[in-house]
C-alpha cells in the first residue's frame, strides 16, 4: 500500500490556532519544509492578533522559525477565516467553543485540545493504533450539522502509555498500574514556576491521571456501526512533574491474560508497525516503538528526539510479581504528544480521503 495518487502536487496551506504557544511552535517546526502542508495563516488571542509572528511568540526551540514565518501576521481565531485544514493548539479554556465554531463553518481541526477528546461523536487517534476511529467523522457531521470536523490526538502522557500498549492487545489487555514523570514543557509557557520544579518533583497534575485512563480505553477500543465501544482495560494512573524539559517517562506494569514471557512481549513492541509506515507518510518513523535492551534506558534527554520525537522509546522489560509484565516507556511530549501527533493525523486524513 502507497499513498499513491493522494500525494498532493502542491504543499496545501493550512493554518494554526494557538501558533504562538509550546505547541504552536512545534507545529511551525514540524511543518518547516513538510511537503505537504504550508503554514499560510496564524492565529492567537487579542495578546498576539495584528503582530508579527517575532514579536508575538516568546520562541523556545533550537531551530528558529523561517524568516517567512517570522514576519506572518498574528490573526484573531475568527472562524472562516483562514485556510479548511486547520491545526489547533489553544488553551483549552478557548478551543471548547472555537474549536466547535471553526468545525461548523467547514473547517477541519486537528486538535491537540482535550476538550473534545471524550465526544463519542469525535475520533481520538493514533495513527498506528486505531485509523479506524476516523470512520466517526460522517456521524458527526450529521448530528453536528458540521461541513467541516473535528479529529482529536491524545494527551501527551495517554499517547506514550497507548503506543505501548497497542501491539499488547493481542495478548489480552485486563489492567494496567502506571506512574509518569513529566516534562515541564507538557505544562505550556510559562508553565510552572522554577522555584516550585527545580530540584524537586510535584506529586500532582490536575486532571491529567482521568485523562490517561479514560482516553487510553477510547483509543484502544474497537469500532462498528458508527461508535466506538471503550477497550475494557482498567488503567490506574498517577502522574508527577519533573525537572526535565522534554519527554515524558513513564513506569508502567500491565496484566495480560495469556501471560507471555518478557521476550514474547519485546517482540511485539519490536516488531510493531501500523498504517502510517505501511502508507509512508511523511511523519511516520520507521519504528513506531524502540525497544531498548540497555539497563538504563529510555533516558527523556538521550531517547526523546529519536524518529524525529515521533518513536516511542520503552526498555527494562521484566516480569512483575503483581501484574506479570513491567517496562519503562518515554516519548516527546510536544512532537508525538502533539504537534507531530496532529501532523501524523492529518496526513493520515488525506491519504485516506478525508480531506479534500
Ligand atoms: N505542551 C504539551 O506538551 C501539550 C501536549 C498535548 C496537548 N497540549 C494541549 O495543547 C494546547 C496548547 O498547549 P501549550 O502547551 O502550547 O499552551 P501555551 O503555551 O499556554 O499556548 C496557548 C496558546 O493558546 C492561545 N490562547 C490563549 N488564550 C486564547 C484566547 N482567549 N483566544 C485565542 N487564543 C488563545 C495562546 O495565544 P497567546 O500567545 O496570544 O496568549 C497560545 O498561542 C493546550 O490545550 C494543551 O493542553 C499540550
Amino acid at each position: 500500500m502507497s499513498t499513491g495518487e493522494r500525494v498532493p502536487q502542491q504543499r496545501i496551506e493550512v493554518g494554526i490556532l494557538g501558533a504562538t504557544g509550546m505547541v504552536g511552535q512545534q507545529f511551525i517546526c514540524q511543518l518547516a519544509g513538510h511537503p505537504w502542508f504550508k503554514p499560510a495563516w496564524l492565529a492567537a488571542s487579542e495578546r498576539s492578533e495584528g503582530k508579527a509572528y517575532e514579536d508575538a511568540a516568546a520562541w523556545h526551540l533550537d531551530t528558529p522559525p523561517s524568516e517567512e514565518v517570522r514576519r506572518m501576521k498574528v490573526n484573531a481565531c475568527t472562524p472562516g477565516k483562514g485556510p479548511r485544514l486547520i491545526f489547533s493548539a489553544l488553551d483549552a479554556s478557548v478551543a471548547k467553543d472555537l474549536e466547535p465554531a471553526f468545525a461548523a463553518a467547514g473547517h477541519i481541526v486537528i486538535s491537540n485540545t482535550r476538550t473534545a477528546r471524550m465526544d463519542p461523536a469525535v475520533p481520538l487517534v493514533i495513527p498506528e493504533i486505531n485509523p479506524d476511529h476516523l470512520a466517526l467523522i460522517p456521524r458527526q457531521r450529521r448530528e453536528r450539522g458540521w461541513s467541516g470536523a473535528i479529529v482529536t490526538n491524545p494527551n501527551c502522557s495517554t499517547v506514550v502509555l497507548a503506543m505501548a500498549l497497542g501491539p499488547l492487545r493481542q495478548f489480552g489487555l485486563r489492567s494496567v498500574m502506571v506512574t509518569t514523570m513529566q516534562a515541564v514543557s507538557g505544562a505550556g509557557y510559562p508553565g510552572v514556576p522554577s522555584l516550585d520544579i527545580l530540584g524537586n518533583v510535584i506529586p500532582s497534575i490536575s486532571g491529567e491521571e482521568e485523562k490517561i485512563e479514560s482516553e487510553t480505553q477510547k483509543i484502544l477500543g474497537s469500532y462498528a456501526e458508527n461508535a466506538v465501544t471503550a477497550h475494557p482495560v482498567v488503567v490506574s494512573a498517577q502522574t508527577t512533574r519533573v525537572p526535565v524539559i522534554n519527554g515524558h517517562t513513564e513506569s508502567v506494569a500491565v496484566a495480560l491474560d495469556s501471560k507471555p514471557s518478557p521476550q514474547e512481549v519485546i517482540e511485539a513492541l519490536r516488531t510493531f508497525s501500523g498504517k502510517p509506515q505501511a502508507l509512508g507518510l511523511p511523519s511516520a518513523p520507521a519504528a513506531p516503538i524502540d525497544v531498548s535492551a540497555a539497563p538504563d534506558r529510555p533516558q527523556p534527554r538521550l531517547d526523546a528526539g529519536k524518529g524525529g520525537g515521533m518513536t516511542v522509546t520503552v526498555g527494562r522489560v521484566r516480569p512483575c510479581p503483581l501484574f506479570g509484565t513491567k517496562f519503562i516507556a518515554m516519548g516527546h511530549n510536544t512532537i508525538r504528544g502533539a504537534a507531530g501527533a496532529a501532523v501524523l493525523n492529518a496526513e493520515l486524513m488525506l491519504a485516506d480521503g478525508w480531506v479534500d
